[in-house]
C-alpha cells in the first residue's frame, strides 16, 4: 500500500496523461493500491480543457482501458472523487499557483508526486515555482518523461534546472520499458538462475539481438516525432536500457544505486561508432505506403503532409568494450509501421565446438534464448534433441517454451506506484541519461554531416533491405517473431 500522497499531473489533459497516466491511476485505484486519502490533481492550461472534464474523461478512459480491465460505474465514481481539477498556466499566473498551494497545503502531511507531462521547455519554471510556493520538501518527488533532451547538452541543461530544486534521489526519470513485468523477469532470469550465469559472456554467446518493432505510425504526434526520430525516441532510452539489463554485471543488491551503477558501466563501455563505420554499423529508414494486416496505410511523408528526412527505423550494430562482451556484437533494431508489434531480446549461443554426429543426423543449430516482452510474454530456449519417433540417430530443434499467456501489469501503473512509494530503482539516473546521449550524439552528428537520406521501406515489412544487409555481412540474420525463430 502506498503512502498518503497527492499526485499532481501538470499537463493533465494532454495526450500522455489521458492515454497512459489516468488509466494507470485508475487501475491502481481499482486494485486498491492507492491510499483512500490520495488525491489526483489535474492541471490544465486552458479553461475549455476542463469544460465537461469528467464526461470527456470517462469516455476516453473506457476506450484506453484494455480487455483485461473492467470499467464499472461504481469504481469510476469513487475514482472521480479523488480528482481535483485546476486551471494553471505553469509559466505565468501567480494566483493559480497560489490555488495549487492552498489545495496541497490543506493536506500538508501528504507526500507529493509532481508529474511533468508538459514540454521540457517549461520544466525549469515549473520546478522553480513549486519551490517558491513552498511545495518542495523531502517528501516531494518530480517525475519526468523520456526522451530527456535532444542531445547531451540539452539533457544536461534540463537536469541542471531540475536539480536546483529537487535532489537527485527525488527526481524520477521514467522509461516505461523498465516498468514492464517481463523486463523485471529478465533480471530474475539472469540473477536467480545459476545455469545462465555461467554462459552469459562472449565465450558462449555468439551475438545478441534486441528488437522493438511497432505497427503504429505517427499516431497524431506529427511535429514531436518529426523533430525527434527513432534514434532519439526509442534507442537512446528503451533499447539502451534493455541492452544494459542484458549486459550488466550482477549488482550487489537489487537497490537503485547498485542497479544504476552497473547500468552506467555498460553505457560507458559502449564502443563509439566511428564516422567511417557509420555505413557498416548503422542504418536509418523511413516507411512508405504499404499493406499492413490487409489494409493499405499511408507513408510517413503522407502522414506528415510534408517533406522530411527523419528516420522511422534504425538498425545498429554495437559493441561493449569490457571483459565479458568485447567480441560480441549487439544488434539493435526498432521501427514504426513494421510487420508485427513485438519487443524481444534474442541471445544466440555459439555453435558446438566439435561435432560427434554424422552429417546424416541433421543440423545442429546453436542454442537460442528468446525473451519476448510483447505482444506475447514468453521465454523460449531452443535446444537440439533426438527425434524420439525415429529409431535412427536423427536430430531436431526443440523449443522449451515458457509462455506467460496473458500480458502482465501496466508499466505506468507499476512506475507511478513506485514513485508514490519512493522507490527509484526502476527510474533512470542523471548519469545514465548523460552516458546514453554521449554515445548517441556522434551517430546523430555523423548522419547529419553525411546528409544521407533514410532508406525507404514499405509499411508492413520488416524494414529496409539495408538492415538485412547490415547483419548478413556478418553471416547472420535477424530473427523475426513468428517467422524464423
Ligand atoms: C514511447 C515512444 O516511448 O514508446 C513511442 O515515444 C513508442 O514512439 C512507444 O510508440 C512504444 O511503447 P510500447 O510500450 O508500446 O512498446
Amino acid at each position: 500500500m502506498s503512502n498518503k500522497t497527492d499526485i499532481v499531473i501538470f499537463g493533465g489533459t494532454g495526450d500522455l496523461s489521458e492515454r497512459k497516466l489516468i488509466p494507470a491511476l485508475f487501475r491502481a485505484h481499482q486494485a486498491g493500491s492507492l491510499q483512500t486519502e490520495c488525491r489526483i490533481i489535474i492541471t490544465a492550461r486552458q479553461a475549455n480543457d476542463l469544460e465537461n472534464y469528467f464526461d470527456k474523461l470517462g469516455s476516453k478512459l473506457e476506450s484506453y482501458l484494455s480487455g483485461e480491465d473492467v470499467f464499472s460505474q461504481e469504481v469510476w465514481e469513487s475514482f472521480k472523487a479523488r480528482i481535483v481539477t485546476l486551471l494553471l498556466d505553469v509559466s505565468c499566473d501567480d494566483e493559480q499557483w497560489q490555488e495549487l498551494a492552498n489545495i496541497l497545503d490543506a493536506e500538508s502531511d501528504h507526500h507529493r508526486v509532481y508529474y511533468l507531462a508538459i514540454p521540457p521547455g517549461v520544466f525549469s519554471v515549473c520546478c522553480r515555482l513549486l519551490s517558491e510556493h513552498g511545495l518542495c520538501n523531502e517528501n516531494s518527488r518530480v517525475v519526468v518523461e523520456k526522451p530527456l533532451g535532444y542531445d547531451e547538452a540539452s539533457a544536461e541543461s534540463i537536469n541542471e534546472d531540475i536539480a536546483q530544486f529537487f535532489p537527485e534521489n527525488n527526481i524520477y526519470r521514467i522509461d516505461h520499458y523498465l516498468g514492464k513485468e517481463t523486463v523485471q523477469n529478465l533480471l530474475a532470469l539472469r540473477f536467480a538462475n545459476q545455469i545462465f550465469a555461467q554462459l552469459w559472456d562472449g565465450r558462449a554467446i555468439d551475438h545478441v539481438q534486441i528488437s522493438i518493432s511497432e505497427t503504429v505510425g505517427l499516431e497524431g504526434r506529427v511535429s514531436f516525432y518529426d523533430e525527434v526520430g527513432a534514434l532519439r525516441d526509442m534507442v537512446q532510452n528503451h533499447l539502451l536500457q534493455l541492452l544494459c539489463l542484458v549486459a550488466m554485471e550482477p549488482p550487489n543488491k537489487l537497490d537503485a544505486n547498485s542497479i544504476r551503477s552497473e547500468k552506467i558501466k555498460v553505457l560507458e563501455a559502449l564502443r563509439p561508432i566511428l564516422p567511417e563505420d557509420m555505413g557498416q554499423q548503422t542504418v536509418r529508414g523511413q516507411y512508405v505506403a504499404g499493406e499492413q494486416s490487409g489494409e493499405m496505410v499511408p507513408g510517413y511523408l503522407e502522414e506528415l503532409n510534408g517533406g522530411s528526412e527523419t528516420e522511422t527505423f534504425v538498425a545498429l550494430k554495437c559493441f561493449i568494450d569490457n571483459w565479458r562482451w568485447s567480441e560480441v556484437p549487439f544488434y539493435l533494431r526498432t521501427g514504426k509501421r513494421l510487420k508485427q508489434r513485438c519487443a524481444e531480446i534474442i541471445i544466440q549461443f555459439k555453435t558446438i565446438p566439435h561435432r560427434v554426429y554424422e552429417e546424416s543426423a541433421g543440423n545442429i543449430d546453436p542454442n537460442r534464448l528468446v525473451i519476448r516482452l510483447q505482444e506475447e510474454e514468453l521465454i523460449q530456449l531452443t535446444i537440439t534433441s533426438k527425434n524420439m519417433q525415429s529409431m535412427g540417430v536423427e536430430l531436431e530443434p526443440v523449443t522449451l517454451n515458457l509462455n506467460y499467456n496473458k500480458p502482465h501489469g501496466d508499466a505506468y501503473m507499476r512506475l507511478l506506484m513506485d514513485a508514490v512509494k519512493g522507490d527509484p530503482a526502476l527510474f533512470i539516473h542523471r548519469d545514465e541519461v548523460r552516458s546514453a546521449w554521449r554515445w548517441i550524439d556522434p551517430i546523430i552528428n555523423s548522419w547529419a554531416e553525411k546528409k544521407q537520406s533514410p532508406h525507404l521501406y514499405r509499411a508492413g515489412s520488416w524494414g529496409p533491405e539495408a538492415a538485412n544487409e547490415l547483419i548478413r555481412r556478418d553471416g547472420r540474420i535477424w530473427f523475426n517473431a513468428g517467422e524464423n525463430q
